[in-house]
Parts: structure tokens; C-alpha cells; sequence
């Protein structure tokens, strides 16, 4: 289970361009959640990252996807969220998943605070390309779904 970094075979993909979007993405979550028999915490927890990750994709690439699956694997089940977007990538990753770092003077806890609320997370960006945030939340035996 530790480091499972497995994908789903197919996602949901939500096109995000502005708050109702953001709206939409959380609903996916949810029934994700609910399918896979997530706890009620697992579940706030996936949604509150996942709203993280698309509003960066709004506010610093202006548009891009979400896409939302479930993943089976020999160690047990999970739900995977993964944004992505080509918009102006990220100069320094390390330095962006600072707690207080922004470029928009904005408070600078989304990406730390996303990182944080996962189970494993990554974060593939480069300038100019675009960037791809995954987030991974563990299913362990909260409900049989
Ligand atoms: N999808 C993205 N495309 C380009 N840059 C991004 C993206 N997501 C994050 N960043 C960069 O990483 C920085 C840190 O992101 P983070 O979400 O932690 O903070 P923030 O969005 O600036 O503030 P907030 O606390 O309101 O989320 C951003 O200021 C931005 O420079
Ligand atoms: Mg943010």
C-alpha cells in the first residue's frame, strides 16, 4: 500500500475554466469516493486537494483538466485525481510546495496543503509545457463498497 502509485484503466475528465467548474470537479470526487467505498474523511480530504489543484489550474494556467478514477492494485484500492494543464509550468517545484509561496501575493498553502492531504502526490511541471499535479488517497478497509 505504502508508495502505491497505481492509475486508474479510465478517468472521468472535467474540463475547468472557472468556479462552477471547480463545483463540478468536487461532485466527481465524491461519487468517486462513493464507489470506492471511502470513509467521510478520506473523502473531504481528496475533495479540499482536489479544489486546491483546480484552482491553480484557473488561476495560474487560466484552464486546463481534471481527471478522476478509481485504481485497484495488489495492494488495495484508491482514488486518483490528477490536473493538468499547459500553461506556464512551474520555474522551481520544490520551491513552489513551500508553505508561503506564491507569485500571486495569495497565501501560498494550496500545493503544500493538497501534498499534505494526500496519500502520495506528484508534481511534473515545466516552463513553458505546462504542469500535471496527481494526487493518490488510499482506500484501506473503512466500508465494502
Ligand atoms: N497549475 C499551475 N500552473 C502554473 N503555476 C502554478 C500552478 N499551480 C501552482 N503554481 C505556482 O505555484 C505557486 C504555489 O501554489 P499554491 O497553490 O501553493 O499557492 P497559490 O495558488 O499562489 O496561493 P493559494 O494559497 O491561494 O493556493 C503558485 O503561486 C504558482 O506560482
Ligand atoms: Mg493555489
Amino acid at each position: 500500500m505504502t508508495h502505491d502509485r497505481s492509475l486508474p484503466t479510465s478517468w472521468t475528465v472535467t474540463i475547468v475554466r472557472d468556479d462552477a467548474d471547480v463545483w463540478a470537479v468536487r461532485k466527481v470526487v465524491r461519487a468517486a469516493c462513493d464507489k470506492a467505498g471511502a470513509s467521510l474523511a478520506t473523502t473531504e480530504a481528496l475533495v479540499t486537494a482536489t479544489s486546491e489543484i483546480t484552482r491553480n489550474i484557473i488561476i495560474h494556467a487560466s484552464y486546463g483538466e481534471v481527471l478522476v478514477g478509481v485504481a485497484d492494485s495488489p495492494w488495495g484500492r484508491s482514488v486518483v485525481v490528477r490536473g493538468c494543464d499547459q500553461g506556464p509550468g512551474i520555474a522551481d517545484t520544490e520551491v513552489a510546495l513551500r508553505d508561503g509561496y506564491s507569485t500571486t501575493g495569495s497565501l501560498g498553502l494550496g500545493l503544500p496543503g493538497a501534498r499534505g492531504l494526500a496519500d502520495e502526490f506528484e508534481l511534473v511541471s515545466e516552463l513553458g509545457v505546462g504542469t500535471t499535479v496527481t494526487l493518490w488517497k488510499h482506500i484501506t478497509t473503512e466500508r465494502k463498497a
